[in-house]
C-alpha cells in the first residue's frame, strides 16, 4: 500500500490553544495522529493532562496558561520552540440580547476571543517562533459572518468577525515570509461551549432541523478542516475562511 498522504503533519511542531476541551482537544489529538509534535495549552490542568495522555507519538509538551494574562502569555511564548503551525482555538461563547449587554461584557468577550489570540500571535511572530512557510489557523465562527442562525450573539459574532478581518490583513503582511493565515468558521458543534449554553433540548432539535446535513457538527468535523489548513496540501491557500457548517448558511 502507498504511503502517499498530502495532508501529513510529519516534521511539523504545532501549538494548539484551547487544547483542554472541545474542538482544541480533538484538533491536538488528530494532529498528533497525523505525525505532528504538539505544544498544547489550556487553563484546566486536569483536562489538559487528559488531552496530553491521548496524544500519539513522542516529544509533545503541555503548558498551562491564562491567555488574558500578560505574564502567562510571555512565559508561553518563551517556552515554545519554533512552530510550523499555530491553532488559535481558545475562546468563549456569549449569548445576550442587546439590552443586557454592557461595555464590561463586550470587553470580556473581546479580551478572550480577539485580544488574546492576536496578542499571542504578535508575540510569537516578534520572537520569530513561527517558521517560514508556517500556517496559522484562527478558530472563528459563522456568527461572525451573519446573524440569521445565531440570534442574540452580537458580541460573540463581532469578536469573531474582528478575528477574520485581522486574519486577512496578516495573510497579506506575512506573505513574503510565506506564512499563511486562514480561519475555520464552524456553526454549532457539540462541545461544552454549547452544552452549557442557554438552549433547551427541544430548541436544539428545532434548530438542528435547519441543518441540511441533519445534525450539529462534532469536533472532528472541524479538526479535519484545520488539519488541511495546517498541512502542505493547502500551501497555496491564505486569507481564506473555511466554513464548516453542515450547510446551515446555504
Ligand atoms: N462549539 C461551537 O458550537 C463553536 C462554533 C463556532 C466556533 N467555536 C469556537 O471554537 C473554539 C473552541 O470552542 P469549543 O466549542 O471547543 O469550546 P470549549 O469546549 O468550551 O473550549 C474552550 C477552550 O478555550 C479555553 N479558554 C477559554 N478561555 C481561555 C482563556 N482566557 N485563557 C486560556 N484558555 C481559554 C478553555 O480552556 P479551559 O477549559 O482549560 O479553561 C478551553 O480549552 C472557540 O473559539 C469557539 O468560539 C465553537
Amino acid at each position: 500500500m502507498s504511503n502517499y498522504n498530502p495532508f501529513t503533519l510529519e516534521g511539523k511542531t504545532i501549538l494548539v490553544t484551547g487544547a483542554s476541551s472541545g474542538i482544541g482537544q480533538t484538533t491536538a489529538i488528530e494532529c498528533s495522529k497525523m505525525g505532528a509534535k504538539l505544544v498544547i495549552t489550556g487553563r484546566n490542568a486536569e483536562r489538559l493532562q487528559e488531552t496530553f495522555n491521548q496524544l500519539e507519538g513522542e516529544g509533545h509538551r503541555q503548558i498551562i496558561a491564562e491567555l488574558t494574562d500578560g505574564e502567562d502569555v510571555n512565559r508561553l511564548v518563551s517556552e515554545c520552540s519554533e512552530l510550523n503551525g499555530l491553532v488559535l482555538c481558545a475562546g468563549k461563547g456569549k449569548t445576550l440580547p442587546l439590552s443586557f449587554c454592557s461595555k464590561e461584557k463586550f470587553d470580556d468577550v473581546f479580551s478572550v476571543n480577539f485580544n488574546a489570540p492576536v496578542e499571542l500571535l504578535r508575540l510569537l511572530l516578534k520572537a520569530k517562533k513561527i517558521t517560514k512557510c508556517g500556517s496559522v489557523v484562527f478558530v472563528a465562527s459563522i456568527a461572525g459572518m451573519q446573524g440569521r442562525t445565531s440570534p442574540a450573539n452580537a458580541m460573540y459574532g463581532a469578536s469573531k468577525a474582528a478575528l477574520v478581518a485581522t486574519m486577512r490583513y496578516f495573510a497579506r503582511e506575512y506573505s513574503t515570509k510565506l506564512i499563511r493565515f486562514n480561519s475555520v468558521n464552524p456553526s454549532m458543534v457539540n462541545t461544552p461551549l454549547i452544552q452549557h449554553g442557554a438552549i433547551t433540548e427541544e430548541q436544539r432539535k428545532i434548530d438542528m432541523a435547519n441543518y441540511p446535513l441533519g445534525r450539529y457538527g462534532e469536533p472532528l468535523d472541524i479538526a479535519h478542516g484545520i488539519i488541511y489548513l495546517l498541512s502542505d496540501a493547502s500551501s497555496w491557500v491564505t486569507g481564506h475562511s473555511l466554513v464548516i457548517d453542515g450547510g446551515v448558511t446555504i
